[in-house]
């Protein structure tokens, strides 16, 4: 099963995406995570991404498309999670060319509905595992003991860059004009499940669930 998890920064679409990894054996592709480590390596095209993601803005097209073209031809026994791609309905249209060319088609595209204040919230207490990735919240989700990562037990705990007001804003703004375009094109297609993203975490995951069935 392909699905794509669609919804605003601090939708939850990267806490949801772990689990359906774990429960279901599927591959997560964040398009966030891969240009976060293409910032880190230290090339041209990285210094380039990472100013564009500090100021909350969306990365070109062509550089995102051509990162999922590569994990798309890898092996998806359990099948793919796009997570946070697409963005934008040019990527919507490549994403759906992709899957043609490798084979493999769109099964659901689950809509995560939070209102604008509860992303505040999660977005400015978020923290991550900056070994595994597991993601904590000071609020809602805090590992058993302090500072260590509950599912690889290091201590190396991180807050994004982008995590602040002002780039948020941004982000918002970004899924606003570009990404919610994409309800219409999926709801269009037939492919469109709308969740309530706002309940506690079991509960979101167990509306994800039903979505899937
Ligand atoms: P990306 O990394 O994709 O960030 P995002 O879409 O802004 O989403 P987030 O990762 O912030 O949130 P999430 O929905 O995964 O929430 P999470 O589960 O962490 O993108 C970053 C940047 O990369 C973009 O701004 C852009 O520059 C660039 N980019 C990425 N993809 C691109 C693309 N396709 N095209 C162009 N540019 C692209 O949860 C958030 C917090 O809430 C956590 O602390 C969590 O513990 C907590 N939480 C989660 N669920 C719940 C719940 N149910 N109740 C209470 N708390 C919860």
């Amino acid at each position: 099963m392909n699905i794509i998890l669609l919804g605003p920064p601090g939708a939850g679409k990267g806490t949801q995406a772990r689990r359906l990894v774990e429960e279901r054996n599927m591959i997560q592709l964040s398009t966030g995570d891969m240009l976060r480590e293409a910032k880190d390596s230290g090339t041209e095209m990285g210094e380039r991404v990472a100013k564009v993601m500090a100021a909350g803005q969306l990365v070109t097209d062509e550089i995102v498309i051509g990162l999922i073209e590569e994990k798309l031809q890898g092996d998806n026994a359990g099948g793919f999670i796009f997570d946070g791609f697409p963005r934008t309905l040019p990527q919507a249209d490549a994403l759906g060319a992709l899957l043609t060319k490798y084979g493999k088609s769109l099964d659901v595209v689950v809509e995560m509905q939070v209102d604008d204040e509860a992303l505040v919230n999660r977005i400015t207490g978020r923290f991550t595992c900056g070994n595994c990735g597991e993601v904590y919240h000071d609020d809602t989700k805090r590992p058993a003991k302090d500072d260590v990562c509950d599912v690889c037990g290091e201590s190396d705990m991180k807050r994004r860059a982008d995590d602040n007001a002002d780039a948020l804003r941004t982000r918002l703004m970004e899924y606003y004009k570009k990404t919610s375009p994409l309800i219409g094109y999926y709801y269009a297609k037939g492919d469109l499940r709308s969740i309530n993203g706002l309940g506690e975490i079991e509960d979101v995951a167990g509306e994800i669930k039903a979505a899937l069935s």
